[in-house]
C-alpha cells in the first residue's frame, strides 16, 4: 500500500503574532487566543489538547484529554490516576500539552510539571459531572486490558443498580492534574512557511523570558 501526500499543501493566512503585541504573561496570551478561537473560528472542542508523558517503558506517549480549567497557575485536566498516563506522571511529572486550533491556524505547546490537585477540588468537579460520567469513572480501570465490551457493560449495569437513588462518590483514583507551565510556545501559521513562533520561558520561577523562534 502506498499513498503520496506530497500535494497536500495549505497556505496559512489567518493571523499574525508580533513581539510588540504580546503580554508579559503567557497565560494572558493563552486566554486571548482561547477566546478568539471560541468566538471567531470553527473548532469543535477548543479545550481538547494532547498530553504527552514519558512512559515507564521510556517512550513518549500523547493522548487527547479535555482542558477543564486554566488560571495563572496553569492548566487542569481530569483523569484516572492509575491509568498509563497517571503512572507515567508519578514517575516523571514533566509533561507537554499541546493544542492545534486548525480553524485559526494556531498551535500552542506547553511544557510543565503535573501535580495532583487538592482532593476537595476533584470532588467539586466530580460532583458537577453528569451521573453517567460519574458511574463511568467507577466502571473503567482505565488503560487496563479488558476481556470484551460486555464485561464493561455488565459492570455499568450492576453499578447503576447498586447506586440507584444514591450519590456517586468520587473514587480516590480519579481526579485532576494541574500542569504548572515552565515554557509556552505560541505558533501562528503565516504565508510562505514564515510562521510566527513566540516562546515564553520561565526564569527563576518568576519572570517570563520572551523570544521569537525561527519557523
Ligand atoms: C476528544 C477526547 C477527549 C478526551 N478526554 C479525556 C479526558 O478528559 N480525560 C481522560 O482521562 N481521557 C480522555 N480521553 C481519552 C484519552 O485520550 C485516553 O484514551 C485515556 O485517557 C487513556 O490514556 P492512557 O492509557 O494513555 O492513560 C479523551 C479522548 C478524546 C479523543
Amino acid at each position: 500500500m502506498e499513498k503520496d501526500l506530497s500535494k497536500y499543501r495549505k497556505s496559512y493566512e489567518k493571523g499574525a503574532l508580533l513581539l510588540t503585541e504580546v503580554p508579559e504573561n503567557p497565560l494572558e496570551l493563552f486566554q486571548k487566543w482561547f477566546h478568539e478561537v471560541d468566538a471567531f473560528f470553527i473548532e469543535d472542542e477548543t479545550n481538547a489538547m494532547t498530553v504527552s508523558t514519558i512512559g515507564l517503558d521510556g517512550y513518549p506517549k500523547n493522548r487527547v484529554v479535555l482542558l477543564k480549567k486554566y488560571t495563572y497557575e496553569g492548566f487542569i485536566f481530569y483523569t484516572n490516576y492509575n491509568s498509563e498516563k497517571g503512572k507515567a506522571i508519578a514517575m516523571n511529572p514533566n509533561v507537554c500539552l499541546s493544542f492545534f486550533w486548525h480553524g485559526a491556524e494556531r498551535q500552542v505547546i506547553i511544557k510543565g510539571k503535573a501535580e495532583k490537585i487538592a482532593e476537595n477540588l476533584s470532588d467539586g468537579y466530580f460532583e458537577s459531572r453528569p451521573r453517567g460520567s460519574q458511574i463511568g469513572a467507577l466502571v473503567s480501570n482505565q488503560s487496563e486490558v479488558v476481556e470484551n465490551r460486555e464485561v464493561l457493560e455488565n459492570k455499568l449495569k450492576a453499578l447503576e443498580d447498586e447506586l440507584e437513588g444514591k450519590e456517586v462518590i468520587r473514587p480516590k483514583h480519579w481526579g485532576g492534574y494541574l500542569v504548572r507551565p515552565v515554557e509556552i510556545e505560541f505558533w501562528q501559521g503565516r504565508p510562505n512557511r514564515l510562521h510566527d513562533r513566540i516562546r515564553y520561558k520561565l526564569q527563576d520561577n518568576y519572570d517570563w523570558q520572551i523570544d521569537r523562534l525561527s519557523p
